[in-house]
């Protein structure tokens, strides 16, 4: 079976890649001519933990190529996936359509041959059906096209696992055989007894945006509750731990702290709104927004920390670890960690910043942090510490190393993975969230 893959970012990339490793010959398709050359050489252009090695071995193989022809792929694949991006709008809480719309055109202006296009792009319920009839009326009566919503639950950070190994597989669409062919491209997941759940073109899309709304959901719960333990002096992780034991509540995604980002779960919290209010239901999802703001209050409650520490932020010089949205990758997208050290340097402060692989992605969003080359050149003379990402490497921190370091002991802990006692051992001030200070 002959693949193609449209948009190779995060999502198409990864997917691409891992095709070309279940056996199938891939080709990957971006409007981007530089990164599209950058990956033809076997070059990624972005982190991910284990991609680099699939992408080596499969473009060296010759079974995954890199275009940037809608003819080429239209001719050629008997599957093509649609991965391009649905960022949010400018100035609206909607998601931007232009991409998924402009690649579902292009391709359906070039289909030549029967095939099958599986959308796995995160889009507002009803896109699939809209795109369908889009592409009904834009390929000829000579070839049969299939369409089917394939969701993508991958996590950044573990792509190629979640990829490879995927705890379910959703498809919506009309066609049976349509969903046959598509069991056929996962035939290795689902002999290993990956579920996979056949629905229609609806809930498909809905089954992405109902995840993403739970998680996050689930992590402003935390953190609402951080705001009361902060306030009478409780302990957010004792209460996390224990409500997370029963197991009809979980203890995953209970973790509080500077809260979420990342190219995902904001945009697709607002977007379900946007979505659900265009359809006349405009109170359905009205609690997202409080969910939105509870995950920006944090950012907030961040800032107020280093200003009732330093006082005066003008001119003080504070290190930041981490500005990725979350460990194990570059993407600065939305990034509570970014955020913060813009609020901070907006507000005067000198702010060090050190992440060990999203660096160049901050600079080229924020360049006028300081960005340094290690943990310690930011961390040197520092008035404060403030850990925002929860890199292994800032984890492991020495404090009383970091302690010779730094000007002054104080420390925050946005995102609550620091051994309380050892700092206070070795003389700091430790601020976190959801706890009182110690
Ligand atoms: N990143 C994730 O972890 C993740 C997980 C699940 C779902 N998703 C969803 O997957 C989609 C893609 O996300 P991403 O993070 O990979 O985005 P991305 O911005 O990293 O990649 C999108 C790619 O699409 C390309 N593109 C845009 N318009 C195009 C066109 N007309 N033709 C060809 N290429 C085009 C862009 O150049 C870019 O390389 C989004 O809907 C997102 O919500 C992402």
């Amino acid at each position: 079976m002959r693949i193609s893959v449209i948009g190779t970012g995060y999502l198409g990339t990864t997917h691409a890649a891992c095709m070309a490793e279940l056996g199938f010959e891939v080709v990957g398709l971006d409007s981007d001519p530089k990164k599209i050359e950058q990956l033809a050489s076997g070059v990624l252009p972005f982190h991910e933990p284990g991609l680099p090695e699939l992408l080596r071995k499969h473009t060296a193989s010759g079974r995954l190529r890199f275009t940037t022809s809608y003819a080429e792929v239209g001719a050629w694949a008997d599957v093509h996936f649609i991965a391009v991006g649905t960022p949010q709008k400018a100035g609206d809480h909607a998601a931007d359509m232009t991409y998924v719309d402009g690649a579902t055109s292009a391709l359906a202006g070039h289909i030549t041959r029967d095939c099958l296009i599986v959308g796995k792009s995160t889009v507002p319920v009803g896109t699939a059906r809209r795109l369908g009839n889009l592409v009904r009326e834009s390929t000829s009566g000579d070839v049969k096209v299939d369409l089917l919503w394939n969701p993508e639950f991958l996590r950044e950070g573990y792509a190629v696992e979640d990829t490879l190994r995927p705890d379910r597989l959703v498809a919506g669409g009309d066609s049976a055989a349509a969903i046959d062919l598509l069991k056929l491209v996962y035939a290795k997941a689902l002999k290993s007894g990956t579920p996979f759940i056949s629905t229609d073109l609806e809930t498909a899309e809905l089954v992405k945006a109902a995840a993403n709304a739970f998680l996050a959901t689930k992590i402003s719960f935390i953190n609402a509750f951080s705001e009361v333990t902060e306030h009478v002096g409780g302990d957010i992780r004792v209460l996390a731990d224990a409500i997370g034991l029963d197991n009809r509540i979980g203890r995953r995604f209970l973790n509080a702290g500077v809260g979420f980002g990342g190219g995902c779960l904001p945009k697709d919290i607002r977007a379900l709104q946007a979505r659900v209010s265009e359809l006349g239901l405009d109170r359905t999802m009205r609690f997202l927004s409080e969910v939105d703001e509870i995950n920006l209050r944090r950012r907030d409650r961040v800032v107020h920390l280093a200003t009732e520490i330093l006082k005066d932020l003008q001119g003080r010089k504070i290190a930041v670890l981490g500005v990725a949205f979350k460990p194990h990758s570059d993407d600065v997208r939305d990034s509570p960690a970014l955020d913060v050290a813009a609020q901070l340097f907006n507000a005067g402060a000198d702010v060090s910043v050190f992440d060990p692989e999203a660096m160049e992605n901050a600079r080229k969003r924020f360049p006028r942090l300081n960005y340094t080359k290690s943990a310690a050149e930011a961390l040197e003379n520092s008035a404060l510490t403030i850990l925002l990402t929860e890199w292994d490497e800032f984890k492991e921190l020495n404090p009383t190393e970091v302690g010779d370091i730094v000007e002054s002991k104080a420390i925050i802990d946005g995102r609550n993975v620091l051994h309380v006692q050892d700092w206070l051992d070795a003389g700091w001030r430790f601020e976190s969230l959801g706890r009182r200070s110690v």
